[in-house]
């Protein structure tokens, strides 16, 4: 969460960063201090700019220090270049180089070495409410309802730790939730689902069923004199189970078997918290560094994997839960570790309802997404505080563009559902929601690939444009993909943005199709009062859409598709959709997945697999949005399986078309002609 500072050149000394997993209550910007997350990745981009002889190149390289003790890193920014400087506590150390020498290929070979999200299902790519707490089964069916009274697409409700009975995970309080497979049924009748919260630490009380069955068995962390450790959380007096175990976590996956958590369902998923591990009696509200693990390690050396265990062992938990192994995980977690990304989400933990919050969201979600974990968000609105209503709008907006996108609010903060403000702010966070729903084809698609890849779906400009030396500082901008430059308005009073539009090709207002920034980059000035975020789309892509306002992501399952085709300066676009059953593993287990390239080139748009596969869908496309015309056609002609027909359309500024009605099928070959 580095600002402004953290920068190359200049005389600027940095603290060192500190990696060491904690829970740092009202954490501060513009600090290299610890937080709850640590990956030991440091990347090193250079540009060596253009010559009379030469253009412009770069070299993006990276070392990754494997060691999971508190570690620090220096880094000093020399006038030939820059120098790092580690060391860690103890344990052992395996250091890699990542030799680049692109961006996109230090992402490969760290993702080689630690892994890449898995395809996450569709429904926790969509808006997730949350906060500490909705008060019992009457409160979740209101809130279930007020969405669809006033329209607001929403996909999972979540409840926090009062949901439980005494802070006992796994359990329901009798009173404020006695129904929960009702309320679960309730909720899931309207294509939506539910998250709990289940933290690590255990409440130490004879009878309650986690705590019973990990005494039996002696799973407990140990103190070093031996006997189990006992600290302080939530519950009161809690005990917390060694995750580094493999025999723990097997049977800490058991628990959220359908027969043993009990009230649970198939729409229920999980949130794990508090994994750092915060110990509020501990030392900085963490484990005394003595305590001992399975294996004869000292929590010292282990101290930054723990968080990454508890994730793993819920993610393995929901992925066994289900006989047939068939259903997708969706596991949160706050504490992460290199290689969290293989189990989730996370997201940025206590944030403030303050402007530079939201401004520090882009920044911190881009060292995660550089750094691997790239399902991560920040918490909409800012958790501690009540932000106004033009905080809260202009946070929808960014978070609509941010991969995981949660509303959230501390226990003491007033309600914030949408449809309790005003006409005008409800209007326009409706309008939020509606433009990240719309996208989730192209967030959908851009996660399978990252899946494979391992490059960050939010991206920095540096990332897609190596060689441009005037991006290398930018965060106030982020691609989603190569094809979407998002430039949030992150300050109050905002009415308009500067924005620098990289490369060498034009660029899209995605609302307006109005075109900016041809043949060279530049900074433009757009205006952006309170219902418009600037959005940008690449031209040489093809983005894929869905416009059908719906309740969730259920509801968006045979909806027909938009393609938004941005030509290039050479009249040539290209872009993908992959879309599956959205929930299970049968993408990878019997390639039920339709995967499409799209080319458009001399006036002719072509839809061809990007694999071959068996799997079909009955989607078509709807409309087809061409801009960056040099002229208009006189007629449109679409070729599909065999026949040949000519289309409707009408162009609503002087470069573009929308052909309407295509109805090309999204399993099928195609060929759309536009004549002269
Ligand atoms: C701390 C988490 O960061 C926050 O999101 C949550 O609401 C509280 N714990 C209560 O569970």
């Amino acid at each position: 969460r580095g600002g402004d500072d953290d920068r190359i050149g200049g005389e600027v000394k940095l603290e060192p960063y500190r990696l060491y997993n904690l829970d740092v209550f009202e954490y501060e910007l513009r600090e290299t201090m610890a937080l709850y997350g640590s990956v030991p990745l440091l990347i090193s981009h250079q540009v060596v700019p253009s010559t009379w002889s030469s253009p412009a190149s770069s070299s993006t390289s990276a070392v990754f220090w494997l060691n999971a003790a508190e570690t620090w890193v220096d880094v000093a920014y020399e006038q030939a270049g820059a120098e790092s400087h580690w060391f860690s506590e103890s344990g052992i150390v395996d250091f890699f180089v990542l030799l680049g020498p692109t961006p996109s290929k230090v992402s490969s070979q760290y993702a080689a070495l630690t892994g890449t999200t898995p395809l996450p299902p569709l429904f926790s790519l969509a808006y997730h409410q949350c906060r500490w707490n909705y008060k019992d089964e009457a409160d979740v069916a209101e809130v279930n309802s007020k969405f669809d009274v006033h329209n607001l697409p929403m996909d999972v409700i979540w409840l926090d730790i009062e949901h439980t009975n005494s802070k006992k995970y796994f359990t329901w309080d009798p009173i404020k939730f006695p129904t929960p497979d009702k309320m679960l049924a309730g909720v899931a009748s309207k294509g939506r689902r539910m998250v709990t919260i289940v933290d690590p630490h255990i409440k130490r009380e004879d009878g309650y069923h986690i705590h019973d069955g990990a005494t039996a068995r002696d799973f407990y962390v140990k103190r070093p004199e031996g006997g189990s450790y006992e600290g302080f959380c939530w519950p009161g007096a809690s005990m917390y189970l060694d995750f580094t175990s493999a025999e723990v976590r097997a049977w800490w996956a058991e628990q959220f078997a359908y027969t043993a958590y009990r009230g649970s369902s198939d729409s229920l998923f999980i949130w794990n918290d508090m994994n750092e591990p915060s110990v509020f009696n501990g030392p900085e509200v963490t484990m005394f560094k003595d305590l001992m693990h399975h294996g004869g390690w000292e929590h010292r050396d282990v101290h930054n994997l723990f968080g990454l265990y508890v994730h793993r062992a819920t993610y393995e938990g929901l992925v066994r839960r289900n006989a047939d192994h068939n259903a997708r995980p969706f596991v949160l977690s706050r504490a992460l570790y290199a290689g969290s990304q293989r189990y989730g989400a996370i997201w940025t933990g206590d944030n403030a309802a303050q402007w530079d919050h939201l401004e520090f969201s882009v920044p911190m979600l881009l060292s995660l997404g550089v750094s691997g974990i790239t399902f991560s968000g920040a918490d909409v609105g800012g958790f501690f505080g009540n932000p106004d209503t033009e905080l809260l709008t202009r946070w929808y907006q960014a978070g609509a563009y941010q991969p995981f996108f949660r509303g959230h609010a501390h226990l003491d903060a007033k309600r914030r559902e949408p449809y309790l403000f005003d006409q005008l702010t409800l209007d326009r966070i409706r309008s939020a929601l509606r433009a990240r729903y719309a996208l989730l084809p192209f967030w959908y698609t851009q996660f399978y690939l990252a899946s494979h890849s391992g490059a960050p779906v939010m991206r920095p400009l540096w990332y897609q444009y190596p060689t441009d030396p005037e991006v290398l500082t930018n965060q106030d901008s982020f691609l989603i993909g190569s094809d979407l430059l998002v430039r949030p308005v992150v300050h109050a009073g905002g009415i308009s943005a500067r924005v620098y539009l990289p490369g060498s090709e034009p660029w899209y207002d995605v609302v307006s199709l109005e075109t900016f920034g041809s043949g060279a980059p530049s900074y433009i000035t757009v205006s952006a009062p309170l219902d418009k975020i600037p959005v940008f789309q690449r031209g040489g892509s093809i983005v894929p859409r869905q416009e059908r306002p719906r309740r969730s992501t259920t509801q968006m399952v045979h909806d027909p598709y938009t393609l938004v085709v941005a030509l290039d300066s050479r009249g040539s676009a290209d872009g993908e959709l992959y879309v599956d059953d959205f929930r299970t593993f049968n993408y990878q287990r019997s390639s039920e997945f339709v995967h499409r390239r799209f080319t458009y080139d001399n006036n002719v748009l072509e839809s061809l697999p990007a694999h071959q596969t068996q799997f079909q869908v009955d989607n078509v496309i709807e409309r087809i949005t061409i801009v960056g015309l040099k002229r208009l056609p006189t007629k449109v002609v679409l070729r599909q399986d065999g026949a040949e027909s000519s289309l409707d359309f009408s162009s609503p500024t002087h470069n573009s078309i929308i052909i309407r009605q295509p109805n090309a099928a999204v399993s099928k070959n195609w060929r759309l002609t536009l004549q002269f």
